[in-house]
């Protein structure tokens, strides 16, 4: 009698213990599949938040008048008179209302916790193109985040560190240097590539880059493509036959790059386990819209930058000694050059932070 006694007394017992495990990995997998609790980014001057000032480079924006709009009026070394499209989206996600740069000595680990960018202006997909005005190549993006891999498992044990990794969003935004500073400035890579094949060398190098990421851990990814290039300020100004208006030639080679992008992480999602990579094509899309209807998000000028005379400055030659910088930059779409203000940045990511949302917590 006593045997038939113990034998559910044992079972129940089971039962109870595997129903509170149950339950609990169940909620915890749950709390952790719908949190962001890092925003990690890679990329150029679009999502640089100061890493180029560490580095011996002419492209760097450490300087007034950028950062004038900044918190505290300074001048971190974004391309930009206020914050960029990361700073935006972090806080969107309850983070930090800024990204700060992992080459920046104000910051360190217990600040990288919560985000950090290796962004560099003027890089690439390419290393010739980061080779121009010798900034950090992609590759070396990737071994900085290594060692903050290695940093951040030191500071917080390993367990804990994986786990941010893991379910940290990362934003990758580069391109646009490649085929403006690299391929239609230097023959090499046309004698090489027509603007086709050279598209499809820097596809195949992001795939490899967010193959080499997904083997290191991460696994939710935005992936922002180019803009229409051809809009740019110092393009513009170039299009001089073209009476200043866009250069359609580059917004056509920027379309049918992004195309061949969202293409490969459609493949690429399907192929790696657990990758949850995202294309915003969106982007490209709004930016366009707002340089063709300024006045419906509250543009006056979109032809010409802020900073100077607004068709070629940038970087040193955007000074604070010259007289013709805008007083109100959010009056116009463009900050200097070839970087967007502050307003563009926010209208930008006020797009994508709903989409990253719905994708990335649920
Ligand atoms: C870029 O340079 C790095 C370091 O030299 C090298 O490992 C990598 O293969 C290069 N990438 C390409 C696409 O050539």
């Amino acid at each position: 009698m006593a045997y038939y006694l113990y034998i559910p007394k044992w079972l129940f017992l089971t039962g109870i213990i595997a129903m509170k495990y149950y339950c609990c990995v169940t909620a915890a997998a749950v709390a952790r599949k719908g949190k962001v609790p890092a925003v990690i980014v890679f990329g150029d001057s679009s999502v640089d938040a100061g890493n180029n000032n560490q580095i011996l480079t002419l492209l760097k924006s450490n300087f007034k008048p950028y950062g004038r709009d900044f918190s505290g009026s300074r001048p971190t070394g974004r391309f930009c008179n206020g914050r960029i499209p990361p700073d935006f989206i972090s806080e969107g996600f309850g983070l930090k209302p800024a990204v700060p740069a992992y080459l920046d000595p104000m910051y360190d680990i217990s600040d990288f916790a919560t985000g950090v960018c290796f962004a560099s202006a003027g890089t690439g997909y390419d290393n010739a193109t980061s080779d121009v005005l010798n900034v950090i190549p992609l590759w070396k993006e990737v071994e900085y985040y290594k060692e903050y891999q290695n940093k951040l498992r030191a500071h917080l044990g390993d367990r804990k560190a994986n786990r941010i990794l893991r379910q940290a969003l990362y934003l990758v935004s580069l391109g646009t240097n490649d085929f403006l500073e690299n391929y239609y400035i230097f023959p090499r890579r046309q004698s090489q590539f027509t603007v086709e094949e050279y598209q499809d060398f820097l596809v195949g190098i992001a795939r490899n880059f967010f193959t080499k990421l997904h083997s290191l851990g991460a696994r939710k990814f935005s992936l922002t493509g180019v803009p229409p290039m051809g809009c740019l300020p110092l393009e513009r100004a170039t299009n001089i036959f073209g009476h200043n208006e866009c250069e359609e030639k580059y917004n056509k080679v920027a379309a049918q790059f992004n195309a061949k992008l969202k293409n490969m992480v459609a493949k690429l999602n399907q192929e790696l386990r657990g990758l949850r990579l995202v294309f915003t094509d969106s982007v490209y899309d709004i930016f366009y819209d707002m340089v063709k209807k300024p006045s419906s998000y509250g543009f006056e000028v979109v032809g010409v930058a802020c900073c100077s005379t607004g068709t070629f400055e940038m970087s040193y030659l955007c000074s604070e000694l010259n007289p013709f910088t805008c007083s109100d930059a959010n009056k116009y779409l463009f900050w200097d050059a070839f970087h967007p203000t502050e307003k563009t940045n926010h209208i930008i990511s006020s797009h994508l932070i709903p989409f990253l949302k719905q994708k990335f917590l649920n």
